[in-house]
């Protein structure tokens, strides 16, 4: 129980996946109670049982104190989880589909489920990254559908995955989007996220869902943007590293998201741009800074495989694929580079062997005919390339010699620039990696 201004405030989490399970652990830490809810059973059974389904460093210990002090309980009866809330957090996916468009049908399912199944005024909290105008739609929804007042608040979330409860707790901004700036229910709200203790924003619901899109897609920006920088280095012999560096020292372009490399994956960055793309479109504006971003990123992924298929037949060679996951610290392959990668060397008839310290599971799933090493020895003996997509610290750490001794010939093709290229060099190792001289 939440209580503000005397009043006992009973908060619902629907959505129990990255955002949903990190915004119902930090409210616990924070001291505020909170009941799950996820249409997937089997996820809700698991977390009863302290199990999550994802891999993000900090859930799990945080989860099983907080079920044993009573903070975070857990329902998997539509009816019931939304009967007698005050708070509704929606936290579920808005993936983008086959024709690059959000959909939004999980959304706008949960927002059902809360308009027949609550049972009483409610503030509704939209953590989802969803297309411009959806809280406006909401609201003329609800006019429509609803008996009850329901206020409907715009906060998007910024965590990325790998230090997802790092990055909410110590959160750069909290952003409320209303159409009522002085209302009690943003008071409410402002009132959780006090304790961050961080800049609190209040704006209008479309301010706000402008703000996530926004963001996103800068991220996305200095990332191709670096990328586009990398391929001019690499055809005049420059080093993107040390052009990179040089950049950073300036506080206005800032030091972080200019590492080179095949590109952003994941299951945000290019949806949330893609989905800023579209919400401009259907505004009758053509984006082209935006998509630029996506079509320098489309190239990127495969800059490496290019340039390993231009200069080598890979009929019947082995190939060893390190690293599987979007990024380091995840066990999550939504549009994981590697994969798109692997899809496309399956093509040249070549024995494909992976290694990642989390991903295998997931990847599995998807590619069980790859041949799946539990070490990255294993991963690399005998093999004549070695093509790197994640630079996960153990990936990172491997002495150039490991590659020498156990590969058929120490070809490496790195997309993460995770290895010293003078090193390398004399190790007497061929290695190529993204806009620095190979
Ligand atoms: P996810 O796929 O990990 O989890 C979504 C969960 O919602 C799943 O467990 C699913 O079963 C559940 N769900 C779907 N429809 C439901 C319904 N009608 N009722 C109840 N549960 C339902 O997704 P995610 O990565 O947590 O992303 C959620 C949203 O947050 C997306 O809009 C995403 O863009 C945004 N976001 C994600 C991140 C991130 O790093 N993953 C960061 C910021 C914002
Ligand atoms: C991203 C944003 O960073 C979060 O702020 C946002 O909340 C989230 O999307 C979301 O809306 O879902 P995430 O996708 O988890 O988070 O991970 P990032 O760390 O941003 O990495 C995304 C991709 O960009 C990875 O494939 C990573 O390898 C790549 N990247 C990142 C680069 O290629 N270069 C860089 O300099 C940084």
């Amino acid at each position: 129980m939440y209580k503000i201004d005397g009043e006992i405030m009973n908060i619902l989490i629907v959505g129990t996946g990255y955002v949903g399970l990190v915004q119902a652990v930090a409210l616990g830490i924070l001291g505020y109670p909170v009941v799950c809810y996820d249409k997937n059973k089997e996820i809700i059974e698991n977390l009863r049982k302290s199990k999550i389904s994802i891999y993000e460093p900090g859930i799990s210990k945080n989860l099983k104190k907080l079920i044993q002090e009573g903070k975070i309980s857990f329902e998997d009866n539509e009816t019931q989880a939304f009967k007698n809330k005050d708070i509704i957090f929606v936290c579920v996916n808005t993936p983008i589909d086959e024709h690059n468009n959000i959909d939004t049908s999980y959304f706008y399912n949960a927002i059902d489920a809360c308009l027949k199944n609550i049972t009483k005024n409610c503030i509704l909290v939209i953590k989802s990254t969803v297309p411009i105008g959806t809280a406006n739609n909401i609201n003329k929804l609800i006019k429509r559908k609803s008996k009850y007042k329901i206020d409907v608040i715009s906060n998007p979330e910024f965590l990325s995955q790998g230090t997802a409860l790092k990055d909410f707790l110590d959160t750069k901004r909290v952003i409320i989007g209303t159409n009522n700036i002085k209302s009690q229910p943003v008071k409410i709200i402002k009132n959780i996220y006090k304790k961050l203790n961080k800049p609190i924003i209040i704006t209008s619901n479309i301010n706000a869902e402008i703000i996530k899109y926004a963001s996103n897609s800068f991220l996305a920006m200095k990332i191709s943007f670096i990328n586009e920088i990398s391929n001019i280095c690499d055809l005049c012999g420059a080093d993107i590293n040390i052009v990179s560096e040089g950049m950073k020292l300036d506080d206005r372009i800032g030091d972080k998201y200019l590492s080179a490399g095949v590109g952003f994956g994941g299951s945000c960055l290019k949806k949330d741009v893609t989905g800023f793309i579209n919400s401009a479109k259907q505004l009758g504006f053509s984006p082209t800074i935006l998509e630029s971003i996506i079509s320098r990123n489309n190239q990127q992924n495969f800059y490496l495989v290019e340039k390993l298929k231009k200069e080598h037949n890979l009929t019947n060679k082995t190939i060893a694929i390190l690293g599987l996951s979007f990024k380091p610290n995840s066990d999550d392959i939504r549009d994981s580079i590697a994969i798109k990668n692997i899809l496309e060397l399956k093509k040249y008839n070549c024995n494909i062997k992976v290694y990642d310290p989390r991903a295998m599971k997931n990847t599995k799933k998807i590619l069980p005919e790859l041949n799946f090493c539990n070490t990255i020895e294993k991963c690399l003996k005998k093999s004549d390339f070695c093509l790197i997509f994640t630079e996960w610290e153990q990936i990172k750490r491997i002495s150039p010699n490991k590659f020498k001794k156990n590969m058929n010939s120490a070809i490496i093709f790195d997309g993460r620039n995770c290895f010293d290229v003078e090193k390398m060099k004399k190790c007497d190792i061929k290695y190529y990696s993204v806009g620095r001289p190979s």
